[in-house]
């Protein structure tokens, strides 16, 4: 019998799918589902290395099905969710609002009310822990920082569709009693990053010769944290936190993308064996996004004081060794460029 049985929505993902390694990995008396739709984002590819641990099974599901989500519920009897699905991509949020309100504020919502038809007759030994962005903060000026008290202010689709979400899983600990948690992370990077998100897209296109697109002059800047910290974050909160309690993860690693495209050309250039300074010759300025955000930048001294996290890596490692994964895993870079990923692409960026 498993120690705790936990269920990892959006372990497919970029983010899942590093969440869901560590977990299998970390803990063998743990049984850990991952319950994924599978959109263009996500990918069983990503799991390969602990596919066959006896410790960890695959569901393919909707979150956006509330019988199947109540059924899974019924059929599993977690002891807690670490939820992870959602759309994820702003650029996508501003073409196609509804399908971030439905997956990302409805699908919430459906997986409380699970956890609530399942846990009622004991909320405390069962945890909800719903993982979410610094963005519903919105957008900072050249100075401070998100703190957990920042009143929420979110800007795009995405943003506001995130939001709204923390604000359910609040109102279901506030009201029900259920136990959960939420944390608000900055811009992730690693490996198996989808290659719509800046740095993976601008490694593919440096790779490939392709113009490098900077949406506006540049200046705009994020708080950049190596994936593997926050899957770390996420499995002390998911274990150590208060029941009702909201953690900031970020990496004190903030640049403007200006900064960091050119670190990365230097970078590929290196790697590629190319002349220094190609491939910042591909930076192309482009027309901006419609909202953007100038500045995101997180204050994780709360997650630091409780729970002794830090990051472990700065930018500059980080990078690196994300660059070195992404050359060595063509295969997986060519099977997700293919088919929808050219069309999406053409849309977002022809004309721009
Ligand atoms: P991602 O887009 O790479 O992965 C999302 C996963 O959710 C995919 O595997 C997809 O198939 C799955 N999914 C989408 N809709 C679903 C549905 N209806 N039912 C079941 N599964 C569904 O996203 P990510 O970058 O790994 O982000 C994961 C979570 O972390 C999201 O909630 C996101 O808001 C949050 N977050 C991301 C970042 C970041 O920098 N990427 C930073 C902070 C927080
Ligand atoms: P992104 O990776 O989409 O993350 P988020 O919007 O959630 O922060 O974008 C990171 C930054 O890079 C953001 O300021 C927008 C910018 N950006 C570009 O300049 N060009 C691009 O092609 C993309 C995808 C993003």
């Amino acid at each position: 019998m498993a120690d705790k049985t936990i269920i990892i929505t959006g372990g497919a993902g970029f983010i899942g799918s590093h969440v869901v390694r560590r977990f299998v990995n970390q803990y063998p008396d743990y049984q850990i589902i991952n319950l994924d739709k599978l959109t263009y984002a996500g990918n069983l590819a990503n799991l390969k290395d602990i596919e066959n641990k006896p410790n960890y099974r695959f569901i393919k599901a909707d979150i956006t099905n509330s019988q199947q989500m109540l059924d899974i519920f019924t059929q599993e009897q977690p002891d807690g969710i670490i939820h992870l699905a959602a759309e994820s991509h702003v650029d996508r949020s501003i073409s196609s609002p509804l399908e971030f309100v439905l997956t990302n504020v409805v699908g919430t919502v459906n997986l409380l009310n699970a956890a609530r038809a399942t846990w009622k007759d004991n909320y405390d030994n069962h945890r909800f822990y719903h993982v979410s962005t610094d963005e519903v903060y919105g957008a900072l000026g050249k100075e401070g920082m998100f703190t957990e008290q920042t009143a929420y202010d979110p800007h795009s689709p995405y943003s506001a569709s995130k939001a709204s979400s923390d604000h359910f899983v609040r109102a279901y600990h506030d009201t029900y009693g259920l136990n959960t948690v939420i944390s608000n992370c900055s811009n992730n990077y690693g490996s198996h990053h989808f290659p719509e998100k800046l740095i993976p897209l601008a490694i593919h296109n440096i790779q490939h010769q392709k113009p490098v697109p900077i949406y506006g002059k540049g200046e705009n800047i994020r708080d950049w944290l190596f994936v593997e910290d926050h899957a770390r974050a996420i499995d002390l909160i998911y274990h150590q936190a208060a029941s009702g309690s909201t953690y900031n993860i970020g990496g004190h690693n903030e640049w403007t993308n200006i900064d960091l495209i050119r670190l990365l050309c230097k970078i590929m250039d290196e790697k590629l064996n190319r002349t220094p300074g190609s491939s910042a010759q591909l930076i192309t300025f482009v027309t901006d996004r419609a909202g953007h955000d100038l500045r995101y930048a997180i204050d994780a001294d709360k997650l630091e004081k409780d729970l002794g996290w830090k990051p472990s890596l700065r930018l500059e490692e980080g990078l690196e060794k994300t660059v070195d994964w992404y050359l060595s895993n063509q295969d997986w870079l060519n099977n997700v460029t293919s088919g929808d990923y050219q069309k999406y692409y053409e849309q977002q960026y022809s004309g721009r």
